[in-house]
Order: C-alpha cells, then structure tokens, then sequence
C-alpha cells in the first residue's frame, strides 16, 4: 500500500462526494456532486490517497476524505478564526489503520500555521475525536411543544410579529443575527452559504422556509425562520407540526413575542425546536415548563489547536492572571509548556513561561474550559485539571462565558 496525504485536486473531488455518500448512508445525496463535494473545496480539504490503486479514469484511490472550512467563531464577545472539520471517512477496506490519526495530525499542523487556532466538529462518534484532544463545547436543547401549551409568564402580544417566505427578509434576519451572537460563544459568523444552502434550506419533505420577524423589516428584534407541515401529528383537530429552524432575540419581549406567534398556530399540535442553547430562557419564562419536554443532546466538539493564540483572542470579562501548565499534547506538541495568561475585560496578554504552575490540565480539558462548557472546578471535580482551590476558583472567574456555548449551523 502506497499511500499519499494531500487536498484532493478539482477532479478528485467527485471521489470526497462518493466518499461522503458512503460514509453518510446518502444522508446528504448518493452522487459524485452531492453537497459533500459542492459544499467543499479542494484546497479546504486533506486526503489519504493509494496511489497503488487507481480508479477507472486513472486517478488514485481516495482512502480517507477530510475537509476543514475556513470559519470564525464567538467566544465570548470576539471572533476567533475555528477550522470546521467536515467530510470524515475512510474506506472500510482502509480502517483501522493510522489514516485519519495521521490526517488530523497533519491538519493541525497546518491550521497552526493558518493561524486557525480550534478547530471544531459535529462527531458521529465521540469516541473517533475524544482520542484528538476534542471536548464537547457545547449542547442542543430539544423542546416539543404543543401550541396550546405555550403560555409565558410575560404579556407579549402587542408586539407585532410579520411573516416572510424565502429571503425576503434575509438583510433583518442577517442584522438580528449579527447583534445575538455577538457577546455569545460557538456561533459562526455565517457567510452567504450557511444562510442560503443551510438555514434557508429545509430538507425537501419538511416545505419551504418561513420567517417571522418581531418589529419590522426596518428594525427587527427578533427572527424565527421554520417549516410548516401538516399530518405530521396523531392528533383529530391539530395534526400540523412546525419545526424551527433558527431562532434570535435582542431582547426578552421580543423572545416572547416569537413564541406567542408560534402560539396563534391553532392547527399545530407540535411545535418542535431541536436546536435550542442549553441556556435557552424557555424554562424560566414558561408557566408550565415541564411541558416543553426538553431533552438536551450533544452538540459541536472543539478543540483547542494553538493554544497560546486561541487564549489571546478570547474575550474575557474578569480580570486575572496565572499560569496553565498543558502537558501530553502529541498532536499539537507546541501547546506542550506552561503558558502566563494575564487576561481581563480590555484583552489577554499569554506567553510561555518557567515560573511554576497554578493550574496543570490537558488539552483536552483546556478544550472543555476554553468554551465554557465545563468550569475549571467541573473539571477538577472530575479528576481532569489540577490546582489549588483558591486558584481554580480564580480561574472559573476568568474564563467564565456570558452564554453556554453554542452552534446551531450543522457543518
Ligand atoms: C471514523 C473513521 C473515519 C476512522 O477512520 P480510520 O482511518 O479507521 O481511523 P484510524 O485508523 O486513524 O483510527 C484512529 C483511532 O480511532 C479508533 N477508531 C476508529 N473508528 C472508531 C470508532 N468508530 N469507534 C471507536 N474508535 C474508533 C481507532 O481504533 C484508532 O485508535 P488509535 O489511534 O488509538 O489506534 C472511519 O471508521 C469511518 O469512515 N467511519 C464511518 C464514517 C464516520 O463515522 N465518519 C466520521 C464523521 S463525523
């Protein structure tokens, strides 16, 4: 077996689509120009190729795809430029054998020198990418909900709730979107593709994309973008079902609002939404919360590629300063070291030091902080970080995020 790690060319890129197809189960289309191969570049990806077995047109066998786009991130009130790590698979005739250990070894290489300092995934499997260094940096809320049981604490009607079909609202929707996810960790900054062929693309089944905008086109406050369908639910009088898509609020009676329209769907027997932050306010506003019948799921894995960088561009809203030592990092051996992090509300100053640690953590579980998925004294609860009390407190105090972290796009 001669194998080759490199992008695949323009013409190879019908073999990531077939790769994508197989590894998926046709979950995102079965040809060579499925939206595994149109939704990626070449130069985005790194293949393992055998150059021992050539398909019929000649090119050689693509063992592994992988492919990582170039996006950015919040955290914590700044953009932080994150590698989405898509497009994973290897033949089964190829498994088992080094061929994603060594890709993504050479994919955090590259990303370090790209200055794309995490990289995060959607993951079939924890287990694939726990092995990485990947922590779980965020969850998904489920909610479903009938129409007759959504009532909130606060009066909400008066503000006015307008609908729009496709993208017609697009700019509002984009504008609401940019001031939401602004002080919030683990949205993306969407480009023109991620609203077009993602948020405003149901899967055919689920009918077309609807948006309600609270306020007006001129000055929204508030978008939800969803799909109505009906016999979808085992109901005489309300068998509608709507599932949302997306959902963003600039303030809490705008939030309201979206629901009270949700409300008025008086054919609707389920409203379901599967993509809600785990900090989402539903449970503190609704009269009776439990039946929204919430079940929290996994979301977006992160982890943390350079982390000197990746440090020094989060925001931080407290000020404090100490010294992580990051140990046992094959993949990314120059996070390896102790690192003096002096950060605060005005920005964050880190630079490799000799002085003695406060805090000893993997990267794995600097993955997990550096979210706020978990806090320092979580993790150390759980065996996986190391400091005295004092300090770890301290810590939790300087890495604390506003919002639970959070993705909602799937890449
Ligand atoms: C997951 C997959 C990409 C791994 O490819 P591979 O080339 O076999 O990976 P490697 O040989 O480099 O294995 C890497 C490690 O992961 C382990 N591993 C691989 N697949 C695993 C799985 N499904 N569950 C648990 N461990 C797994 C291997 O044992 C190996 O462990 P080690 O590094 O400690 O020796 C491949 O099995 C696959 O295509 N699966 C179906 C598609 C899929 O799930 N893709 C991921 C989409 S997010």
């Amino acid at each position: 077996m001669s194998i080759e790690i490199r992008p695949a060319t323009a013409p190879e890129m019908g073999q990531l689509g077939l790769m994508g197809a197989y590894s998926y189960g046709g979950a995102f289309g079965d040809g060579p120009d499925n939206v595994v191969a149109t939704g990626t570049r070449p130069e985005w990806t790194l293949c393992a190729f055998d150059t021992a077995v050539r398909q019929a047109d000649g090119q050689p066998t693509m063992a592994t795809s992988f492919s990582a786009f170039p996006f950015t991130t919040r955290v914590n009130g700044n953009a932080v430029p994150l590698a989405g790590i898509s497009t994973v698979g290897t033949r089964p005739e190829y498994r088992r054998q080094g061929l994603v250990r060594k890709i993504m070894t050479q994919a955090f290489a590259d990303q370090y020198q790209r200055g794309q300092c995490l990289a995060g995934l959607w993951a079939s499997q924890a287990a694939i990418y726990q092995r990485y260094g990947f922590a779980a940096s965020g969850g998904l809320r489920e909610y479903r909900i009938d129409t007759t049981d959504i009532h909130l604490h606060q009066d909400v009607a008066a503000m006015p709730v307008l609908r729009f079909e496709g993208t017609d609202a697009l700019d509002a929707v984009r504008e609401v979107y940019k001031q939401f996810i602004v002080a919030r960790t683990g949205y993306l900054h969407r480009g023109k593709s991620l609203w077009l062929d993602n948020v405003l693309a149901p899967p055919p089944e689920d009918g077309p994309a609807y948006v309600a905008v609270v306020g007006s086109l001129e000055a929204p406050t508030g978008y939800l973008v969803y799909t109505l369908r009906a016999g979808r639910v085992a109901h005489r009088a309300r068998a509608q079902e709507i599932c949302i898509r997306d959902f963003a609020w600039l303030d809490q009676p705008s939030y309201g609002a979206l629901w009270h329209y949700l409300a008025r769907h008086d054919l609707v027997g389920r409203v379901i939404w599967g993509r809600a932050p785990v900090d989402d306010p539903a449970l503190d506003l609704f009269i009776e919360p439990r039946l929204l019948h919430t079940q929290d799921l996994e979301g977006t894995w992160w982890r943390v590629v350079d982390a000197q960088s990746a440090l020094a561009l989060r925001g931080y809203d407290v000020a404090g300063s100490l010294v992580l030592a990051i140990a046992d990092d094959e993949l990314a051996p120059w996070n390896n070291g102790r690192w003096y992090l002096d950060a605060g509300p005005q920005g964050a100053e880190v630079r490799a030091t000799t002085a003695a640690a406060d805090i000893e953590l993997s990267v794995r579980a600097l993955s997990s902080l550096y979210s706020g998925n978990r806090s320092a004294q979580q993790l150390a609860n759980a065996g996986l970080l190391a400091g005295d009390p004092d300090t770890v407190a301290k810590l939790d105090q300087i890495m604390r995020t506003r919002f639970a972290p959070h993705c909602p796009d799937h890449y």
